[in-house]
């Protein structure tokens, strides 16, 4: 949501600030600029891609060459219209400040109302544009306080959330950097330093980063730079690793992101399992929840919040932790859970998902429960993110950087991840260590078995020609499939435009039968478990109303092979790992649809990686 990137140091700034943005790009997409010092303050920003506004400044007469030092945005709209003027960086009245903002800053429009008053002019709808002006008026008014203290006091007029970036040509020589609710890092190298929303953009040149926490400001030059508190309390932070390669963010062959990292998915489950699963002793070693699991094994419920796919892989979880270690799980959308005045205790253990560890609203759940007293747990991709920080314990899925919007290989690192738990969870209380060895001994066999179902890519893209004028689509699952039915369903609708839902096989008749005509793809996944035999009794159903059926099955099924239009075998497995297989060709058939309408699959309109406002 929105990507930040700012640089200084003794090489060229626009460029390095470019390529930056375009690595981050899948933060946000529907407007970009940047801003350099270079004897005076050039700001370039217009709607549409990084790579449009390299293109115009690589034509226009902008100079931006020869500058050290600047700043550069791309946006996700949240207050005013994709447009040039409101694209970032905004510049203060006399061109001398530029500010790049993500976040949302909730009191605009008293401060714009009271600058209007001393003769301000806006020249965006943005809540962000009040900042640059409402610095500039403090700093106009008492010019001696220099302009990190300037920035300091607009800071405490402000409410909301925040990552800011921001240089003046009144003092040339520093980026002034603070943090509130959204995320940024300080790249350090040698001679110069990067600052970005995450280590993407940053990588390339530096491993070393030190991560801002919230009311966290950096004043950072060419030769040292300085954390404070917005209390002016100067901070001595810790300096971490990136934990990623340049390779892992880059396509790599692939034609998007997306199908790249569909394709990750047989390496990231290993990657998941390594050094956590020992098969032969029938043992799981989750080092980040061991001091504890003594705490987690007697809480008295699990409340697990999240949202999107997150929250999907948070429903298998439940399916999961209950069945094997028949603890009682609800499962909660982290923005409904947060405002609903949700019963916790201190005997809860409540675990957030969250690819990015980043998500505002999971991030407000976490805090919420940590204040009632609740043990909490996080499951997260990115390491050092902000939900990774706050958690008192918690597992990273180790799935990578995950470029495509549409998650895909986090999905299935997340439900990896939580099958673990579950059978941490039931070790000695609910499970053998017998019975425990042959659950894993079958997670173990999954990567082979995704491998070979990737192996039906061409397959699926013939079937995918079918559909690809469709408007809408129905997608059918029950017990461990119905997760995997609303994840199929959300990934078409994300990246292709076609309106898709996913429900409880067993629902239609409840309300989607009605809509069943020739017209009306249904996707069931009718894997062999306990409700197969109604899961076909749903395919006739369908049949009978003239509708098509596009059915995953299980290998050798002759049954459904009958009945389906469609079918993608997928190899057979017991119903809790099911998901892990069944959600793969959903994927791609998503992907397909999408690729065959057209559609930017990496970069789907309207949505964000890294939701990061409410
Ligand atoms: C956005 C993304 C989704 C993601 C959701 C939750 O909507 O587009 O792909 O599932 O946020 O994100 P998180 O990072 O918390 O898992």
């Amino acid at each position: 949501m929105c990507g930040i990137v700012g640089y200084i140091g003794s090489r060229d700034a626009a460029e390095l600030l470019l390529n930056g943005l375009q690595r981050l790009e899948y933060r946000g997409y529907d407007s970009a600029g940047i801003a350099v010092l270079n004897g005076g303050l050039t700001v370039h920003k217009q709607k549409g891609s990084v790579g449009e506004l390299r293109e115009t400044l690589e034509k226009s007469e902008a100079h931006m060459q020869g500058a050290t030092i600047g700043i550069g945005h791309t946006r996700w709209a949240t207050h005013g219209a994709p447009c040039d003027s409101n694209a970032h960086p905004h510049m203060n009245s006399d061109g001398t400040i530029a500010l790049i903002h993500n976040g949302i800053i909730e009191n605009y429009s008293v401060l714009k109302k009271d600058l209007i008053s001393k003769g301000y002019e806006f020249k965006s709808d943005t809540d962000s544009e009040v900042l640059v002006h409402l610095i500039d008026n403090i700093w106009s008014e008492k010019p001696e306080i220099g302009f990190e203290a300037a920035v300091r006091a607009a800071l405490y007029h402000v409410e909301g959330a925040y990552g800011l970036c921001i240089i003046s040509l009144r003092e040339p020589d520093k980026v002034v950097v603070a943090r509130k609710g959204s995320p940024l890092v300080i790249g350090i190298g040698d001679g110069e330093y990067f600052i970005a929303s995450d280590g993407a953009p940053i990588v390339e040149h530096t491993k070393k980063v030190v991560y801002l926490s919230d009311g966290e400001m950096a004043i950072v030059k060419r030769d040292a730079y300085t954390i404070k508190t917005i209390e002016n309390i100067e901070q001595d932070k810790h300096v971490s690793e990136i934990d990623f390669d340049i390779t892992e963010i880059e396509k790599g062959g692939f034609e998007h992101f997306m199908l790249k990292e569909i394709f990750e998915q047989p390496t990231v489950l290993q990657d998941v399992m390594r050094g956590r699963v020992r098969l032969e002793e029938g043992q799981v070693r989750l080092g980040g929840i061991e001091d504890y699991l003594d705490r987690l094994k007697l809480s008295s419920r699990v409340i697990i919040c999240a949202c999107g796919t997150s929250w999907h892989a948070g429903l298998i979880g439940e399916y999961l932790i209950e069945e094997f270690a028949r603890i009682p799980v609800e499962v909660d959308y982290a923005s409904e859970f947060r405002y609903r005045n949700p019963v916790i205790t201190k005997d809860d253990v409540v675990i957030v998902i969250s690819q990015s560890g980043e998500t505002a609203d999971t991030l407000a759940a976490l805090r919420l429960a940590r204040e009632k007293g609740a043990l909490v747990m996080g499951i997260c991709n990115v390491v050092g993110s902000t939900i990774a920080r706050e958690t008192l314990c918690g597992i990273y899925t180790h799935a990578g950087p995950e470029i495509g919007v549409a998650s895909t290989k986090a999905f299935t690192a997340q439900v990896t991840v939580l099958y673990l738990l579950a059978l941490t969870l039931s070790k000695g209380r609910t499970m053998s260590r017998d019975e425990l060895k042959l659950y894993l001994k079958e997670l173990s066999g999954v990567p082979g078995k995704v491998e070979r179902i990737l192996k039906q890519n061409s397959m699926i893209l013939q079937i995918a020609e079918n559909y690809k004028d469709a408007r809408n689509c129905l997608y059918l699952g029950r017990g461990y499939n119905f997760p995997v039915a609303l994840e199929g369903a959300l990934k078409l609708k994300e990246i292709s435009y076609i309106h898709a839902e996913g429900y409880p096989a067993a629902e239609m008749k409840h309300g989607p039968i009605a809509l069943i005509d020739e017209d009306m793809p249904v996707i069931f996944i009718a894997t062999r478990d306990n409700s197969y035999a109604k899961v076909l009794s749903n395919i006739e159903e369908v049949r009978s109303r003239k509708g098509k059926v596009i059915a995953i099955a299980n290998e050798g099924d002759e049954e459904v092979d009958r009945l389906a239009d469609h079918v993608i075998y997928i190899p057979a497995a017991s119903a809790p790992v099911a998901p892990l297989l069944s959600a793969i060709p959903l994927q791609l058939l998503a992907y397909h649809i999408a690729t065959l309408r057209g559609c930017n699959v990496d970069r789907p309109r309207n949505l964000a990686k890294s939701v990061t406002v409410e």
